[in-house]
């Protein structure tokens, strides 16, 4: 099956992830390591969950020099990453080259995507940081310099998904956070989406955490959310 489901391995052990791991079948889903695990437990752990069978996103969100990015692009490569990121923002030499650097690793190499505007900027925040353009604006603008830069797609919020999917081509993914179904809370999330709306929208691969990491059960949660988008394109 398709797995779009990546669930958000945000624990600051790796007792506590591989406990989560223990509990989910990586048939059914691909699981993302953030700043938090890894800045906690390093390459080792990317290592061992993918050792569990589970492909991993690194969301490390690289920005840098180019020559910086590219080679801990090529790094990641070699950990055997399914999927991992980079800040637009670090323009298009730096995303040329960090998706340069991947070229090696041939057609199984992992797959490059961008993060545009961070969801927590608002307008305001961004004439702060020079930016005079809407975060809309801004989102799409950093997106088509991603797909110049030959990355395979961004990193989007709910709110950017419908707008995004309408102006990029078919194959330019669309990974989005901030999924709820009816019962989950929110948590601190302001903008959500339902698995299937999410998909509706135009979005290839859901980004959950707390609905299952927090659940008693999480295969049953994850099983859930992935009946949730059978079927739906
Ligand atoms: O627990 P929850 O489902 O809210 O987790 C969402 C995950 O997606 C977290 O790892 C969070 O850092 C990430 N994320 C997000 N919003 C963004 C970008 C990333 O929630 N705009």
């Amino acid at each position: 099956m398709d797995k779009r489901i990546i669930v958000a391995l945000d624990f600051n052990s790796a007792e506590q992830a591989l406990k989560l791991l223990d509990k989910l079948d990586p048939s059914l889903c691909r699981v993302k390591i953030g700043k938090e695990l890894f800045t906690a437990c390093g390459p080792q752990l990317v290592k061992k969950v993918a050792a569990h069978g589970f492909e991993v996103f690194l969301d490390l969100k690289f920005h840098d020099i180019p020559n910086t990015v590219s080679k801990a692009v090529k790094v990641a490569g070699d950990l055997g990453v399914w999927m991992l990121n980079v800040h637009a923002s670090g323009g298009l030499p730096m995303m040329e080259q960090a998706r340069a650097a991947l070229g090696e690793f041939g057609k199984e190499r992992p797959r490059l995507i961008a993060v545009t505007v961070l969801t927590s900027l608002a307008e305001d925040d961004l004439r702060q940081i020079g930016i005079e353009s809407s975060p809309e604006e801004q989102v799409s603008k950093l997106a088509f310099l991603a797909r110049e830069a030959g990355l395979d797609g961004v990193v989007c919020s709910a709110a950017e998904t419908r707008l995004l999917r309408a102006q990029l081509p078919d194959d330019f993914c669309l990974v989005t956070p901030g999924i709820r179904r009816a019962e989950d809370a929110t948590g601190d999330q302001k903008r959500i989406l339902g698995p299937a709306e999410a998909v509706r929208c135009g979005s290839n691969y859901l980004v959950v955490g707390r609905p299952i990491t927090q659940a008693e059960s999480p295969n049953e949660v994850l099983e859930e959310f992935n009946l949730a988008i059978a079927g739906v394109s």
